[in-house]
Formats: structure tokens, C-alpha cells, sequence
């Protein structure tokens, strides 16, 4: 059925709503359900307007050429990058926890899968430092996204005050800068924490992976909820080889991977290790 809301600005069918489906899960492997017609619309119709274009017709034609800038412009429009800092914050115990159980480790290389806009990797960072007691723990944090955008923001690392007034005096005062002037209301991380960062562009769903190394920890928060099963299962069999034997995999609050239990082992809230171990 090929249905449009007469009040809409731009022309938006059934079946302009379906291959977008089909586009982004082909892309990222977002699942899009049939309730988020809306949001595509809302989030595309600004796409269309950058390129003053009439109608979702015209913005699918455009997509169909693989060379369009439009291509990254799409993805980073669909997916969603709600991030807080210390958010599940027994997971940043657990980090600590797993530093002070592997007093052996020279360095520990962290991997967050799903970075958005920096709140997590600068959390991980932040624990590290408190954990270790100096600004240059031994502590590699790859901060990798899908989304273009998203990663600008986590580089520059600059938020709204609001965004950070939740955290005590103490970590707001060893983390970050307070704008003054025309930057008041905004906040910096400090660089010691940006230099224990290195953000890379990286989609799950790709086969190749830039790491020569495993991971002590892999952080792979609120992004599988956006999969199916068959691309988790996909995704969690990929973290295998990239995760060392004594690793730890932490999921969101909401995600749980029984249909992966040959790969994971749930050791407890959230928290997965290797099924083999
Ligand atoms: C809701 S945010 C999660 C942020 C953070 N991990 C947290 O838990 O606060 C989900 C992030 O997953 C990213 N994402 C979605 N699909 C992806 C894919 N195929 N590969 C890599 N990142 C993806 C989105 O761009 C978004 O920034």
C-alpha cells in the first residue's frame, strides 16, 4: 500500500519507508522498526532540504550512486547517539576491579565499539586515571563509530555544562576545563584525557578490522539493541579473536546474548567473557 500524510512537506510512501529500511540495515545493520516511520522522515527531510531536493524519490536516486557524499550523510542521520557519562557506572567499577585483578598487565588496551559522542571513552579514561592515580595511566582507549559526526564531537570533547553537572566536584574539576566568555555553559575534557583517546571510524558490521592486537576489554554498549539477532550473533563472533582469553565484554543494560552462548558467557550483570573460558 503506498500511503503519504497529506500534511507532510515532502512526499514519504511505504515503500520510500521500506528501502531506507532495507538501505540502513544493509549499511549499519540497524533494524528499523515499522514504528520509527516518523523519526526517518524527520531526520531525512533535513537531508533533503541541504540538497533542495522535492521528494524522498529524488534522495533514494541520489543514494543509489555509491560515490555520494550522501552515503555517510544517510547513515550518520539514522543512527542514534543518546551517551551520558559514567553511565552504568558498576561497569567502570568493574574496569577498576579488572585493572587491580591484573597487577601482571604492562598495559591495557580498551576497546569501546560504539563511542557516540565521547562521553563513554572519556568516562573509561577518567576511571583509569582515578584507578591508577596518575594522568597517564597504562591504558590504550580505541574510541571507534559508525558515525562520522558523532566522532567529531567526541574529538573536540567540548559539552554542554548540563551534560556534566551530574559528576562530583572532584572529577568535574580533574577532567575539565570551565568555558569562560563566549564559551561559558560549555565545558573541555582535559587533554591528558584526550591523549589517552584515539578515535577511529570503524563499522561493526565490516569485515576487516584495523587491529593487529587483541583487547582487554571490549565496551560494546547500547548498539546492539539497533541489531537483529543474526547481526549480533555476526558482530559478537568477530569480537572473539579481538578479545583476549582473560577479557571482559560489556554489554547495555538492556542487551543480553543467550543466542550467542557459544561465543559469551554472561559472569555477571552485563558483564560477558569468552564461553571458552
Ligand atoms: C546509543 S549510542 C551508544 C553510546 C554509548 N556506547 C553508550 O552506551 O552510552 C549507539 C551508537 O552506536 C553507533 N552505531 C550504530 N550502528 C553501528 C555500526 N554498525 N558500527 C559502529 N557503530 C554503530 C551509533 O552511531 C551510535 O553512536
Amino acid at each position: 500500500m503506498q500511503t503519504s500524510r497529506s500534511d507532510r512537506e515532502f512526499h514519504f510512501t511505504d515503500s520510500n519507508f521500506a528501502t531506507i529500511k532495507a538501505l540502513i540495515y544493509d549499511r549499519a545493520g540497524i533494524n528499523l522498526a515499522e514504528t520509527k516511520k516518523d523519526m526517518v522522515y524527520s531526520r531525512l527531510s533535513r537531508r533533503l532540504r541541504v540538497n533542495g531536493l522535492n521528494s524522498f524519490q529524488q534522495y533514494l536516486d541520489l543514494l543509489a550512486d555509491p560515490a555520494s557524499d550522501e552515503q555517510q550523510e544517510f547513515v550518520n542521520s539514522l543512527t542514534t547517539n543518546l551517551a551520558s557519562f559514567f553511565r552504568e557506572a558498576h561497569h567502570f567499577d568493574a574496569l577498576k576491579a579488572y585493572f587491580s585483578e591484573h597487577p601482571d598487565k604492562k598495559k591495557f588496551r580498551i576497546w569501546c565499539c560504539a563511542a557516540s559522542t565521547g562521553e563513554e571513552p572519556y568516562s573509561i579514561a577518567m576511571a583509569a586515571i582515578e584507578y591508577f592515580g596518575c594522568y597517564n595511566p597504562p591504558v590504550e582507549i580505541l574510541a571507534s563509530d559508525l558515525d562520522t559526526k558523532v566522532l567529531e564531537k567526541a574529538r573536540q570533547g567540548v559539552y554542554a555544562f548540563e551534560r556534566v553537572e551530574s559528576l562530583s566536584d572532584q572529577r568535574l574539576k580533574a577532567f575539565f576545563f570551565r568555558g569562560k566568555g563566549n564559551n561559558s555553559g560549555l565545558v573541555k575534557v582535559k587533554s591528558e584525557l584526550q591523549d589517552l583517546v584515539f578515535f577511529l571510524n570503524l563499522n561493526l558490521l565490516n569485515n576487516n578490522w584495523p587491529f593487529d592486537d587483541p583487547f582487554d576489554i571490549i565496551f560494546c554498549r547500547n548498539v546492539m539493541i539497533y541489531f537483529d539477532k543474526p547481526t549480533q550473533y555476526k558482530v559478537l563472533k568477530k569480537f572473539v579473536p579481538y578479545l583476549k582469553e582473560d577479557g571482559l565484554l560489556f554489554a547495555g543494560h538492556s542487551e543480553s546474548f543467550p543466542h550467542a552462548s557459544d561465543l559469551f558467557r554472561l559472569r555477571k550483570h552485563t558483564v560477558y567473557v569468552k564461553a571458552t573460558k
